[in-house]
């Protein structure tokens, strides 16, 4: 298959503090691939170099097999790179509708954008009812889903996930990765998800990479990572 995502040697940081340490990985079209590791290991930040909210010091990046090492963000979802950031960030004082349609400002067909709302609010026919709420009303697995809705709207090849399991119950957790799987086979999305939640991270990946401090110090079928004992004791508390 081939490579979607490449990262490679990349090391990024704020200021004089490096955070990412010669971070190499990469994902396969129509892989579910996901990066799991404790607080502050620096998943956020990894995800941030890679959509060019950050600028990395070292390494390269490419994406469709274009060099987008330090490209502005902006730019990521007209080129098929979408990112779900950590808490999803909606705007809370624009409507749910709002919100989604924004995600898709880069079609500048209002009647693509139109008929790819309406596909947004079946998948998750909750935001269809709640489709003029302020999205800051919507409850915390509501949010999550809007935020999902609003990444597809731009029908990238890669969406990106940050920690989409914070603060949700397990079954709306399930609910989300279920959805995220039908999205992967429906319209042949690749998926980087980076997570605390291990256990679950691993149930729907099918490939991961563990980063520690910064650094990747395992990765490998996620079939394999969950019964890796090292795993299982650090981060599975089993
Ligand atoms: N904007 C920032 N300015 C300075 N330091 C930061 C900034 N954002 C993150 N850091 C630091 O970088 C390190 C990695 O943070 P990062 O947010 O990437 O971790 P994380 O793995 O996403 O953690 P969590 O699971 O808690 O979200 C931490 O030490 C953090 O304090
Ligand atoms: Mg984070």
């Amino acid at each position: 298959m081939m490579s979607l995502l490449t990262v490679e040697g990349l090391c990024a940081g704020y200021g004089e503090l490096p955070v990412l340490h010669e971070v190499s990985l990469h994902v396969a079209e129509g892989e579910i691939v996901a990066i799991v590791g404790a607080n502050g290991a620096g998943k956020s930040t990894l995800l941030s170099a890679i959509a060019g909210l950050l600028r990395p010091t070292a390494g390269r990046i490419s994406f469709r097999g274009a060099d987008i090492t330090g490209r502005a963000a902006h730019r990521g979802p007209g080129a098929g790179l979408a990112m779900v950031p950590e808490g999803g960030k909606l705007f809370p004082f624009l409507t749910v509708e709002d919100n989604l349609l924004l995600g898709g400002y880069t079609n500048e067909d209002a009647k693509a954008r139109a008929a790819r709302l309406d596909e947004a609010m079946d998948t998750f026919p909750i935001l269809r009812e709640r489709r003029g709420q302020l999205a800051g009303k919507l409850s915390g697995g509501e949010r999550q889903m809007c935020a999902v809705a609003r990444a597809m709207m731009s029908r990238p090849a890669l969406m990106m996930l940050d920690e989409p399991s914070v603060g949700l119950s397990p079954l709306m957790v399930e609910r989300i990765f279920s959805v995220v799987e039908t999205l992967v086979r429906r319209e042949k999305l690749t998926v980087l998800l980076v997570e605390q939640n291990v256990g679950e991270a691993l149930e729907l990946a099918d490939r991961a990479y563990v980063l520690d401090h910064g650094a990747i110090v395992l990765g490998g079928p996620a079939a394999e990572l969950r019964r890796d004992a090292r795993i299982r004791e650090t981060y599975m508390g089993l």
